[in-house]
């Protein structure tokens, strides 16, 4: 008797039925949840778009190029073009998404980490060492199916290379090498 007069509140609230009530207010907790996490997200989206690597084609000399440097035939020249140029030279053609971070900073870490192994425009740049060396990975790559990279072939099913196509740059390769090394 004395609690209730004590209590009246409590005693009226306990008696409420709460289940359903309790439920919309789990449900827009949830909502709320979401819609702050959306916000967020896209927010972290655009402020992504200020960060991150730079996109780059240094202009370069054509006479240190692979062309200039080295007696390439046509198919040769166009296989190159096709499945390696993007990330092994400074004529990369940058994809649309290329300009979207976070995918962006993908795109851009391989094409430059594509270019610092081997850059066929500063090819110019390289010993008779490292023209020896290169000339035998390339067929190495692509005769394993490294290169190129799986994760650029999907989006570029041109790049793909055919048993024919492998053969005629690792024929290039071979005749290339002995060209250079021998005296
Ligand atoms: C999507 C970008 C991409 C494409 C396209 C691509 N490469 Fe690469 N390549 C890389 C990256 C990144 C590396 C360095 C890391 C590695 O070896 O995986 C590399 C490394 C190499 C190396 C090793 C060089 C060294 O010093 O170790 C050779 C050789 C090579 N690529 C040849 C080719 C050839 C030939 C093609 C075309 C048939 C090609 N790549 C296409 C990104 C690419």
């Amino acid at each position: 008797m004395r609690k209730g007069i004590a209590f009246p509140h409590i005693r009226r609230q306990s008696r409420v039925a709460k289940p359903p009530q309790q439920a919309t207010s789990m449900k827009s907790r949830l909502f709320r949840i979401m819609r702050w996490t959306v916000i967020v997200g896209i927010c972290c989206l655009v402020v992504s778009q200020f960060f991150g690597p730079a996109k780059t084609n240094p202009s370069t000399d054509t006479s240190q190029s692979i062309e200039a440097r080295l007696q390439i035939t046509p198919p040769v020249a166009a296989i190159l073009d096709r499945s390696c140029n993007d990330c092994h030279s400074n004529k990369t053609r940058w994809p649309w998404y290329s300009n979207v971070a976070p995918v962006s900073w993908f795109v851009i870490n391989h094409v430059d980490e594509g270019r610092e192994n081997l850059n066929f425009s500063e090819w110019g740049r390289y010993t008779q060492r490292d023209v020896d060396g290169l000339l035998k990975q390339i067929c190495r790559e692509v005769k394993t199916g490294a290169m190129p990279l799986t994760s650029y072939t999907p989006l570029h099913p041109r790049s793909r290379l055919s048993k024919e196509d492998v053969k005629t740059l690792c024929d290039w390769t071979t005749a290339e090498h002995l060209r250079v090394t021998s005296p």
